[in-house]
């Protein structure tokens, strides 16, 4: 079959990888029908991780259900499903009080739980931008979608930056009527913006400055801070009368840089701990690491120099980490049937799989336009 492979620092390449197959009896083989390219993968693409160079690609993925193995019940061929990032075996400790993404069995990686396909230190599980993808806990990983093609670009949100920019208002200690900061206009910080609309926000800023980005949370009624046209703080205290925002979600992670391009892992986490008031809660749901080949000691990325001491004064409170998606997908789901939810209004591409080199060279440059490109490996 052909995979998505990464080849090294801004390479990687469309070729053919070992066919996706039923290793156990809990395995199901998924034919994927969208996949997409997400953040997560561009620190990857960059050389920013410790991710192998052969890996395929790609934790973003739904599609058919191809072949289960003897032991699957839930599940039969034909099946529509999305697919969560997370893998989770269901039934240790983290997996039975919730947290999916920290599942203690599926990580053979000394001292990491929880795992994801064709992700840096996640496992040794190959990803869907491809045109199976092996999932192992079919039954406890799978969610049943509705036969047919409808919602397609709504439901392949699912497996990832929905349930993620839902975390990340859940982590913040949201209620109806707060009122957000969301730094962060890429796609998990537009997902964060439309979840806490939804969920009741008085009033939502996303801080980008990328325009298209901005301009796209305007349409859905938040409002566009552009740090590249002044310090964000000020923008937000000065239209908040200086009240601030009573929550916050950093949607950036540790490639956080500055209007010039420079990076400063500390940044959002400086800018939330001033804008969110006292006793007010911060989600993180950027990705921070405890290495990254792209500084000098990599160890040096586990030591983010960030104002805690303002933070602790304040009397905040901040939730971080991997979104636990099967939390949240079996509602969003149905919010996106019902008409409540319209995540896919952040798809700005669909190619198929061989355009996808192309594809992320464009989404890591942020090209004007590249907010969200799904993969279509079966045309
Ligand atoms: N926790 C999870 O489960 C989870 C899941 C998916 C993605 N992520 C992470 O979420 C982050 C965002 O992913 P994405 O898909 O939206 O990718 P993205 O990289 O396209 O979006 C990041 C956005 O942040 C903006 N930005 C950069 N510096 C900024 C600053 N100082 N202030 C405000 N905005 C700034 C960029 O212009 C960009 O639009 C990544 O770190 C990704 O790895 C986490
Ligand atoms: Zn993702
Ligand atoms: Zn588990």
């Amino acid at each position: 079959m052909k995979g998505l492979v990464y080849e090294g620092p801004k390479q990687v390449a469309v070729k053919e990888v070992p066919d996706a197959k039923v290793q156990g009896p809990l395995d199901a083989v998924i034919r994927l029908t969208t996949t997409n390219i997400c953040g997560s993968d561009l620190h990857m693409y960059e050389g920013r991780t410790a991710v192998e160079e052969g890996k395929v690609l790609g934790h973003e993925n739904m599609g058919i259900v191809e072949e289960v193995g003897p032991g699957v019940q839930q599940v039969k061929p034909g099946d529509r499903v999305s697919v969560p990032f997370n893998i989770a075996c269901g039934t240790c400790r983290n997996c039975q009080t919730g947290w999916w993404s920290f599942c203690t069995r599926v990580n053979p990686t000394e001292g990491m739980d929880g795992a994801a396909y064709g992700y840096a230190n996640m496992g040794p599980y190959d990803g869907g931008q491809a045109e199976f993808l092996r999932v192992p806990f079919a039954d406890v990983n799978l969610l049943h979608l509705p036969q047919g093609t409808e919602h397609e670009n709504d439901f392949t949100m699912l497996s990832d930056i929905f349930p993620t920019g839902w975390h990340g208002v859940e982590l913040s200690g949201f209620v109806p009527g707060d009122r957000v900061a969301v730094f962060g206009g890429g796609p998990v910080g537009l997902m964060a913006a439309h979840s806490a609309i939804i969920r009741g926000a008085s009033e939502v800023f996303v801080v980008d400055q990328v325009p298209d980005r901005l301009r796209l949370a305007e349409s859905i009624g938040a409002v566009g801070i552009d740090f590249s046209a002044g310090d964000p703080d000020e923008q937000i205290l000065e239209r908040t009368g200086g009240l601030g925002c009573d929550r916050g979600v950093e949607a950036v992670g540790f490639q956080a840089h500055d209007a010039a391009g420079e990076e400063h892992p500390a940044l959002t986490l400086d800018h939330l701990v001033n804008v969110v008031r006292t006793t007010g809660g911060i989600g993180v749901v950027g990705v921070y690491v405890p290495q990254d080949p792209g500084v000098d000691p990599p160890e040096r990325a586990d030591r983010v120099d960030w104002q805690y001491g303002t933070f602790f004064t304040k009397g905040q409170s901040m939730g971080t980490g991997q979104a636990p998606v099967k939390r949240y997908n079996r509602q969003l789901r149905d919010l996106i049937i019902k008409g409540r939810a319209r995540p896919s209004f952040i798809v700005s591409h669909e190619v198929p799989l061989d355009e996808a080199p192309d594809a992320y060279d464009k989404f890591d440059r942020r090209v004007e336009g590249y907010t969200k490109v799904l993969l279509k490996p079966h045309g």
